[in-house]
């Protein structure tokens, strides 16, 4: 290479230090960079003052209107505690510390999306409280606002329990050697079984 063809390169780089300008724009940053005031040299883009973050969280918020531990499905945002708890302890973990409700079902594609949500956020679980539960007087299970299940997914041969079982929850560990036990499936149960979690469910 010729001397003469790198002497623009040496120039630029040398003016841009000590002209105290950039030399040119490389991925939206001055390069090799600036000369502050306080003498300290500028070319990180980790140096740049950070966007206010009021203005980051309202982004965040129009994004994910849920906001922190709950993820949003359609129009609602749900919420799944690490925590073991009985169905009653479900209830009001969801209703007074979530401003909840443990979830109401009404689809598959929403009982996929509870399933996932409750395979990351409940790692220590075997199941979910869902907000269903047998009424004596009608002899069947109903949500916890008295509506008529429009979707189920119970497990083959389920619900068996009625008033010996009137929770009701779902499978999220896959039992490989118990297809009936698939996750996903949901079971009706005692309301103190061990090894569940709750899932809550609000409008965003
Ligand atoms: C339903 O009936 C069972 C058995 O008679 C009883 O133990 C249980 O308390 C009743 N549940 C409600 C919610 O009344």
């Amino acid at each position: 290479m010729k001397i003469a063809g790198v002497l623009p390169v040496i120039f630029l780089v040398l003016c841009a230090i000590e002209c105290n300008v950039s030399a040119f724009w490389f991925r939206g940053k001055p390069f090799p960079g600036k000369i502050q005031n306080d003498g300290s040299f500028f070319n990180d883009v980790r140096d740049e003052p950070e966007e206010d973050p009021g203005i980051l969280e309202n982004i965040e918020k129009a994004v994910d209107p849920c906001g922190d531990v709950w993820t949003k499905f359609e129009e609602y945002c749900y919420h799944v505690g690490a925590k073991i708890m009985t169905e009653e302890q479900a209830q009001q973990y969801c209703d007074q510390e979530m401003d909840a409700n443990l979830a109401k079902i009404n689809s598959k594609e929403e009982n996929n999306f509870v399933l996932d949500v409750a395979k990351r956020h409940a790692p220590s679980a075997k199941k979910v409280w869902i907000g269903m539960k047998w009424e004596n007087k009608s002899r069947n299970y109903y949500w916890y606002d008295n509506s008529v299940p429009t979707f189920t997914n119970w497990a083959p041969g389920e619900p068996n329990g009625k008033v010996k079982e009137p929770c009701v929850a779902m499978y999220i560990e896959q039992y490989e050697m118990l297809p009936v036990m698939a996750a996903g499936y949901w079971n009706d149960e005692v309301c103190d079984a061990p090894h569940t979690a709750a899932v809550c469910k609000r409008l965003y």
